[in-house]
């Protein structure tokens, strides 16, 4: 049978790689049977009551939903019990996540974002759990200073989501190219189905939210008025599509190509994406499938984080889209 699990495909790849140890295969391994459990809470969410929100406010000033709560306690219990890992950092949780005492410890970060998009939930629409994995630093012993988090993006040893749609879809970058799974769920085995996946140089969609427009600086609405003119890769003009979950716009851009745009506004110098948990995984995966990431002026990978919940500009997508955005903030910074 020509069908290649994860598992088979992963422990192919240990061999290659000089991170994967069977310590690293152990936590994709757990990673994945996380993913999996969430992906079937997810698929009864309408039978189970797990739908609308928590009534808290979490630490980014955001509504709680029940299932971000759920998709994250199965995060931490299964991954601090993995012995693979010395900290976590997730985006429901104000502070680094220790390992305790009382579970094995290895020298893996990782930081996640358990529901990405889950404002979608109630409406049955694409959402996803992100996840970026660090090696702890060499050298470094004891308890994980927060130091040793906050590091660029490209020392990242592998990230990748899961995107729970149609169908449940792993996609997964442990620094040798991107490739996808799609989960079978009568055998709740993820099955290679997009090998190597490439982004589009060019792409014909781009992707941000318009709503926004009055409050964007002249460089974002520049941008956004360069894709309603420039030709497309099709020749023709670029369509527009804004799902809301960037994990599912996203995993379109890589698919089709063209551009994900999230600038900062009036209000949020910063934007509103999370450089750790969101946009550095995504990143690595736009870079190792030929396309790029910036936050307008420099790529994502070398930004360095002032602080775990530290939030960015996103332009991610195809090399040459990224590209044009580039050169009109670099207009503009000279203006
Ligand atoms: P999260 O559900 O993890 O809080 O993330 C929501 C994010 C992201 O998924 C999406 O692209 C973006 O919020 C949408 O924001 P706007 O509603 O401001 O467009
Ligand atoms: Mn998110
Ligand atoms: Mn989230």
């Amino acid at each position: 049978m020509a069908d290649v699990t994860v598992t088979e495909f992963l422990l192919f790849h240990q061999k290659k790689s000089p991170h994967a140890t069977g310590k690293f295969t152990g936590l994709l391994y757990d990673l994945i049977l996380s993913c999996k459990t969430i992906s079937r809470r997810i698929n009864k969410a309408g039978l189970l009551d797990i739908l609308g929100g928590t009534g808290v406010i979490n630490v980014q000033g955001e509504a709680v939903q029940k299932i971000d709560d759920l998709a994250n306690s199965i995060m931490i219990y299964r991954m601090e019990r993995s012995g693979a890992m010395c900290a976590m950092s997730s985006e429901e949780n104000p502070d680094l996540i220790r390992i305790g005492p009382e579970f094995p410890r290895g020298d893996y970060i990782m930081i996640f974002d358990p529901l990405d998009g889950s404002s979608n939930m109630d409406v049955n629409i694409n959402i996803g759990t992100i996840f970026s994995i660090y090696r702890r630093p060499e050298g470094c012993t004891g308890e994980v200073r927060l130091e040793e988090v906050l590091r660029k993006g490209e020392n990242q040893v592998a990230a990748g989501y899961c995107l729970y749609g149609p169908s449940t879809m792993l996609v997964l970058s442990t620094g040798q190219g991107v490739h996808g799974f799609t989960l079978d769920p009568g055998v709740g085995e993820f099955l290679l189905s997009h090998p190597d996946m490439k982004i589009p140089e060019q792409g014909w969609i781009y992707s941000c939210n318009e709503g926004y427009r009055e409050k964007w600086d002249a460089a974002a609405r520049e941008c956004c008025e360069h894709f309603h003119k420039a030709p497309s890769s099709k020749g023709g003009a670029y369509s527009a599509r804004y799902v809301g979950s960037l994990v599912a716009d996203f995993h379109r851009t890589l698919i089709y190509g063209g551009i994900y745009m999230y600038p900062p506004y009036k209000g949020r110098p910063e934007g509103k994406l999370r450089l750790m948990c969101e946009a550095n995984p995504l990143a690595f995966l736009a870079e190792q499938a030929g396309g790029a990431a910036t936050d307008g002026h420099m790529r994502i990978l070398e930004k360095v984080p002032t602080q775990l919940h530290s939030r960015t500009p996103l332009f991610i997508g195809s090399k040459k889209d990224v590209e044009a955005v580039g050169e009109i903030y670099r207009k503009h910074a000279a203006d």
